[in-house]
């Protein structure tokens, strides 16, 4: 009698066959020192992404970190001043002094008997005209507006005068300019005190 069970030689197993486009099976792994398996060795490949994965993990952590220090300390608009000191009175010679026009969007100005600033608006839309020495007057780039010496308009589509700021004595000596006050000749206000400075 024959024992047809499991005391005759082992037969290596066939492979199976696949149906075709189906998945080969994983191969196993080798055991290491401990018993465990084996990790297969990180490709370079794999390593570069990882490397790259990181990289855009901390660029973006680091971008919302810079997002979140704007949000608690937000950009503020310096607004310009409104009233300041320009210097005594000693300061300015006779005509139009242009040297404040970019700081402070004004003129000073000095005749005879006063010192009196300009707010270097123009009366049509708002523009800054510029001071022509040459011409003698006030020129708006805009559209055209002249305006002579002493701000008066005289040319173009400009409808009044450019009005003057309030100025004051400090007890320094120093004269100060409010823009936020200002005079005009047309409801007859030049010749009110803070219009100008008698000299
Ligand atoms: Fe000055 Fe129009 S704004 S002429």
């Amino acid at each position: 009698m024959t024992d047809s069970g499991a005391s005759g030689p082992a037969t290596p197993s066939r492979p199976v066959p696949r149906a075709p486009g189906a998945i080969a099976p994983r191969p196993p792994r080798a055991p290491d020192q401990r018993g465990g398996e084996l990790e297969p060795p990180v490709s370079a490949e794999r390593l570069e992404r990882r490397k790259f994965t990181w990289l855009g993990l901390t660029a973006f952590f680091a971008a919302m970190g810079g997002c979140t220090v704007k949000f608690f300390f937000p950009r503020t608009l310096m607004e310009p001043k409104t009233r300041f000191k320009i210097g005594r009175p000693g300061d300015y010679g006779f005509g139009v002094d242009d040297r404040l026009q970019d700081k402070y969007r004004i003129w000073v100005c000095r005749d005879a008997t006063k010192i009196y600033v300009i707010s270097a608006v123009c009366t049509h839309l708002g523009c800054t005209p510029n001071w022509v020495p040459g011409l003698g007057k006030f020129k708006c780039p805009c559209h055209g507006s002249g305006y002579d010496s002493a701000g008066v308009n005289f040319e173009g589509p400009a409808p009044r005068p450019m009005d003057r700021c309030h100025v004051e004595i400090a007890p320094d000596g120093q004269i100060v300019v409010d823009v936020t006050k200002t005079y005009r000749a047309d409801k007859d206000q030049w010749g009110k005190e803070g219009a100008f400075l008698p000299v």
